[in-house]
């Protein structure tokens, strides 16, 4: 089992990051936490949930969710092993402070600990459209070493509600954590294994 941070920031789509936690969490893994300031705000408005209050009823272990001012706790050092990193939603303000090298929160410098130290680092942006400027830096992010994992569901799997989407982005992002799931991310999404159909494939006009 790995230990793995989650970092939380202010865009849309917080219950993506809600379901990573859980689902590294059901797995087994050792799970820690970062949510930014607007992370926060943003989880609790489209969640409804209190972080503290949730945290405590999956089971998510004291002492294992950072204060994102806190620039002395342990995420903050390279010298404190992580076996991956993702931030998940990832807000285009996060992606600029990565990518400039600008640290002012604990989120942006365990990301630049993690591209340091040659870690696996995952962002989950959910912005669309992108500009050229949030392209840019999301092409600087990658060429450092980071995989950019946009919270795009795929369909092929049919989803049925909501929580299969999310379910899949957590799936994608425990894959490219190089999280066991325990047999979990398997059963996060279902993975494609050819055409249960039998049709061939269509052929190019
Ligand atoms: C409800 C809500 C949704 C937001 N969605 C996004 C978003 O999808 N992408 C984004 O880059 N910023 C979004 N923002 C703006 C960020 O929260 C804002 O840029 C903030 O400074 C991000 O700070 P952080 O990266 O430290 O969390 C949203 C803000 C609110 C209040």
């Amino acid at each position: 089992m790995g230990r793995f941070l989650v970092c939380v920031t202010g865009a849309s789509g917080s219950v993506y990051g809600k379901r990573t936690i859980e689902a590294l969490l059901a797995a087994g893994h050792e799970v820690h936490a970062v949510f930014s300031t607007w992370g926060r705000r943003v989880f609790e408005t489209e969640t409804g949930l209190d972080v503290e209050s949730w945290l405590d009823g999956i089971g998510f272990p004291a002492g294992r969710l950072y204060a994102p001012d806190d620039l002395a706790s342990r995420p903050s050092s390279g010298s404190w092993r992580l076996d991956g990193t993702v931030v998940v939603p990832c807000s285009m303000s996060t992606v600029g402070a990565i990518a400039s090298g600008a640290t002012t929160n604990l989120v942006h410098r365990a990301a630049a600990v993690a591209l340091k130290e040659g870690r696996r680092l995952v962002l989950a942006p959910r912005e669309t459209p992108l500009s050229l400027v949030d392209l840019r830096n999301l092409t600087r992010l990658a060429e450092a070493g980071a995989a950019i994992l946009p919270a795009s569901p795929g369909f092929y799997h049919k989803p049925a509600s909501i929580d299969d989407l999310v379910d899949f982005v957590a799936g994608k992002i425990l894959d490219r954590l190089g999280a066991d799931s325990g047999g979990g991310s398997d059963g996060l999404f279902e993975r494609w294994d050819g055409d249960p159909s039998g049709r061939p494939a269509p052929r190019n006009a």
